[in-house]
């Protein structure tokens, strides 16, 4: 059964822009009093409403009644939802003063969240995470990748992997899981960093596979998770068994993008240490850029450098990180809106950032309103697109659809 959905103001499909560098708003294609026409989930045609209804007079209508704006839904390219419990302890004493890797090494940090998450179980986790997909849902975003790293041996690293498939079912929202098992060295495992990485590719890695759980693997390179070296090591092997890569790189030192680019990696997440060097390496590969503004509005620090990064053709993406250590908040609008007036960045380019650009780092081909394409949209009550980052990320859309169906 074939629906048309409109007429929207204004259409923004995002499509026909560059993957990579700087964009200007004047790039935008404006498509005025659209609509949208889907069957099986898919978009069959898009353009002028009045033009598609007598075309397809036989198509059910969703009518919009107001004036709206539609884009393509938002992609959260990097989160991590599955967790239990809290770290509000933490966040009063960084307000306080404390630094990140000073709570940490003070028996806070991610291992507080490992032995929470740890503690619970799984009904309890799938039932959080469910929450957190459909409050993202509901601001848009229609795609999610989810992260472990929080259970940090093969049961607990398996419990989360499982319990993120099992949360696929239950939301409408896309789940993409990630392996991120080697977040840091537990402190309950017995040997070195080297040591655990190996374990991790011997024992868990394998069964990840096996049992089809995910095909991207993440780690934290950094000085107070895991070295350069180790991490090469690691990633070269998760390449190996066929593995997607991407990774936690130069968040407060450098050292981990150089990695990343080396070894192919789909995305370099984070950033905000990055200096020119890593900027020209990034620009110049095929590894996507991701900016995570909500950590830095977390943790009170710099944002990655995001203009300079598009001015020199990175392929940047934006993602809200949201987890319960260094970005609670989770949410990726207001994220992205609050940074653009920093790093001064277009519409066009924060708008790209939360699509189609963020569906090149999770390899997913959505992110654009095109033809052949899901029907993932959201639509905003306004009358120019300009509005949504105006009110930084406080105007909220009023209709979300996943595969033409409404969820909001
Ligand atoms: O992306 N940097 C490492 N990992 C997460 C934080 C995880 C946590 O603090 O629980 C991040 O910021
Ligand atoms: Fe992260």
């Amino acid at each position: 059964m074939k629906k048309l959905i409109g007429p929207f103001i204004h259409i923004i499909p995002l499509t026909g822009l560059p993957l990579k560098g700087a964009l200007k708003d004047e790039q935008l294609h404006i498509i005025p009093n659209g609509g949208v026409l889907v069957e099986g989930g898919l978009i069959l045609a898009i353009g002028d409403f009045k033009e598609l209804r007598k075309a397809n007079a036989s198509a059910q209508i969703e009518e919009i009644t107001s004036p709206q704006v539609l884009l393509p839904g938002f992609i959260d390219c990097h989160t991590h939802i599955c967790f239990g419990g809290n770290r509000a302890k933490d966040y009063a004493m960084r307000i306080a003063g404390k630094t990140y890797l000073e709570i940490a090494k003070s028996g806070g940090g991610i291992w507080d969240t490992v032995t929470q998450t740890r503690a619970a179980d799984e009904v309890a986790l799938v039932q959080s995470l469910v929450q957190r997909a459909n409050r993202h849902l509901a601001d848009g975003v229609t795609a999610i990748e989810v992260k472990s790293g929080y259970g940090l041996s093969v049961e607990e690293e398996l419990k989360q992997l499982r319990a993120i498939k099992n949360a696929s079912a239950q939301t409408k929202a896309r789940l993409i899981p990630t392996c991120l098992a080697a977040h840091m060295v537990p402190k309950d495992f017995n040997g070195s960093q080297a040591e655990y990485l190996a374990y991790v590719v011997n024992d868990l890695l394998p069964i990840i596979k096996q049992e089809n759980l995910t095909n991207r693997v993440d780690i934290f390179i950094e000085q107070s998770a895991m070295d350069t070296k180790n991490a090469l090591v690691y990633l070269n092997k998760a390449n190996q068994l066929g593995f997607d890569i991407t990774a936690h790189a130069d968040q407060f030192t450098t050292g981990g993008s150089a990695v990343a680019v080396e070894v192919g990696a789909v995305s370099a997440d984070h950033l905000e240490a990055s200096g020119e060097n890593e900027i020209g390496l990034l620009a110049s590969s095929n590894t996507v850029a991701v900016t995570l503004p909500g950590a830095s509005l977390g943790l009170g620090m710099p944002y990655a450098p995001a203009r300079k990064l598009l001015d020199s053709g990175a392929c940047l993406a934006i993602a809200s990180d949201w987890n319960p250590g260094s970005a609670p908040m989770g949410d990726l609008l207001i994220q992205a809106a609050v940074m653009s007036a920093s790093e001064k960045l277009s519409v066009a380019e924060v708008f790209a950032g939360l699509t189609f650009r963020a569906a090149s780092a999770l390899k997913i081909e959505y992110g654009i309103l095109g033809l052949g394409m899901p029907a993932d949209m959201q639509a905003y009550l306004c009358a120019d697109y300009r509005e949504i980052l105006y009110y930084q990320g406080k105007l909220k859309p009023n209709l979300v659809w996943v595969a033409g169906n409404s969820h909001v």
